[in-house]
């Protein structure tokens, strides 16, 4: 079976179809660079952090002088950051005033399966009336408001919570719905990393645009819709041409010249990227990595570029004390191509104190596992019904299956095949990636991971281990559009009885 790839960009690096704006784009550097506000707790108690948060369309300005409808989180995009510390637990309410039923996933989260976004488990909007009748495999369902439960136990880390609704996760975050959740703990703080206005969140997304400022995707296009053969490019994902930061099309960061944290999240659908600092500074390679999606690695990783597919987060610390005053570094995408190939640009604003270090050890290293089983998965392309769609193991995500059955305080190894591009996720435990190919791990595999780049053709073992909370999650191609055209499964974890 043949892929239907239109490719936008370079084949080997794209993923996806490209959707050009159809209004003329701002010059890049021009917006200045803002940090998605921090969402204040409503109460604060022995129980955890309270938050209250309304979903709600809205319209902001992300072109300038163009007002685009979006949905979001509070009503704004990226949506507020939740920060949170290691032990506290949190509870959010989530009240839906979108016309449509949401889920969310707190992406990262070592979460129990109740509030963990299961794609079938739909908070309706307000107002909206119970079904009168159930389909059999109707998740647990919530009309108007609902909490999810976080006990955040877990290490410091770069989370994100984004929505997870079966069918719809790609158009609804396309459209807004993706917000940071970060995580602190006292050993993190102890180690005396870039902190306060030093540490960054830098959401990158690529969108694009109508002639009336709508953002653009295909099943909301109507010359587009229902055209057989017209929608099929857009199977392999959705690019778009405007590169956002937290929102702002390429902005402008004025920073001091001293280290500072970068905690980069890949929210886009489709596109991957590779980031380079440009120029480097003074002594070369200017991205001392120190994290990756589940927290810290043991020791500081030094790259001249970091890969990063959708749902990964890298977390890198930049010393702009190597640069000249007034110098102007701007953060590169090497996969893009004209608009999408220059992300953000950094400058350089004068000499500051620095109290920050990177320590040459960061984090304990992993206690390694004996392997309770090992499990196979083929991530590949198929037909469904007549249609392209994605499936694993030949199969279509179906909520009333599950495709493995793990045992609790177990670790497995499983071995992904990939006919394409396909950043796989798991939802619940962080893993470690033992191999690709005949090799070892690549040069972005270090750390606790929770979604894997795989290439074409690519064969990866990881190490999975599944510490507590029985229940049903998914794992899926965190391509958003592969996700909806059903390339995700579930596992369900077990209590042991012996
Ligand atoms: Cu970021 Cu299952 O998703
Ligand atoms: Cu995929």
């Amino acid at each position: 079976v043949g892929v239907p790839l239109v490719s936008g960009l370079r084949g080997a690096t794209s993923t996806g179809a490209l959707l050009s704006s159809r209004l003329p784009l701002p010059p890049p550097f021009t917006r200045p660079f803002r940090v998605p506000p921090v969402l204040t707790p409503t109460r604060r108690d022995e129980s955890g952090d309270h938050y209250e948060i309304t979903q709600r369309a809205a319209r902001v300005e992300i072109l300038p002088g163009v007002r685009t409808p979006i949905w979001g989180y509070n009503g704004i995009f990226p949506g507020p950051t939740i920060i949170s510390s290691r032990g506290r637990p949190v509870v959010v309410t989530h009240r839906n005033e979108l016309p449509v039923p949401v889920v969310v996933h707190l992406h990262g989260g070592h979460t129990p399966a109740a509030h963990d976004g299961f794609p079938t488990d739909l908070l309706y909007p307000v107002g909206m009336p119970p079904a009168p009748h159930n389909h059999p495999h109707a998740g647990a369902l919530s009309y108007g408001a609902r909490e999810y439960r976080y006990p955040i136990d877990q290490s410091a880390a770069t989370l994100w919570y984004h929505d997870h609704r079966m069918d719809f996760t790609g158009p609804a975050v396309w459209r807004g719905l993706a917000a940071f959740h970060l995580i602190h703990d006292p050993a993190e703080d102890r180690l005396r990393l870039p902190a306060g206005d030093r540490d960054l969140p830098i959401m990158i997304t690529d969108r694009a645009f109508a002639a009336n400022g709508t953002l653009r995707y295909p099943s909301l296009d109507p010359t587009l819709s229902h055209t057989p053969g017209v929608t099929a490019p857009y199977a392999a994902g959705v690019l778009g041409d405007v590169l956002l930061v937290n929102g702002v099309p390429w902005p402008l960061a004025d920073v001091p010249a001293a280290r500072h944290r970068l905690r980069l999240l890949n929210a886009s659908n489709a596109r991957r990227y590779r980031l380079a600092l440009d120029p480097l500074p003074r002594g070369g390679s200017g991205l001392i990595q120190i994290g990756t999606d589940g927290g810290l690695l043991t020791e500081p990783v030094v790259h001249e570029a970091v890969e990063l597919a959708p749902g990964q987060r890298c977390d890198v610390i930049v010393d702009f004390s190597r640069y000249r005053t007034g110098q102007q570094v701007t953060l590169r995408n090497e996969f893009g191509d004209r608009t999408t190939a220059v992300v953000m640009r950094f400058r350089v604003t004068g000499p500051a104190a620095d109290p920050s270090r990177i320590p040459d050890s960061l984090a304990p290293a992993p206690a390694s596992a004996r392997t309770a089983a090992v499990r196979d998965f083929h991530f590949r392309h198929d037909t469904l019904h007549g249609r392209p769609g994605w499936t694993i193991n030949g199969n279509p995500f179906s909520p009333a299956q599950s495709n493995a059955d793990p045992l609790l305080g177990t670790t497995e190894v499983w071995r992904l095949t990939s006919d394409f591009h396909h950043p796989v996720h798991l939802h619940l435990g962080h893993f470690r990636i033992l191999s690709r190919g005949i090799g070892g791990p690549g040069p972005y595999d270090h750390g606790p991971r929770d979604t894997i780049d795989l290439r074409p053709g690519e064969q990866a073992t990881i190490a999975v281990s599944f510490t507590d909370y029985a229940g049903r999650y998914v794992f899926h191609c965190h391509n958003l559009e592969h996700e909806d055209m059903a390339m995700m499964g579930v596992f369900t974890t077990h209590p042991r009885t012996d």
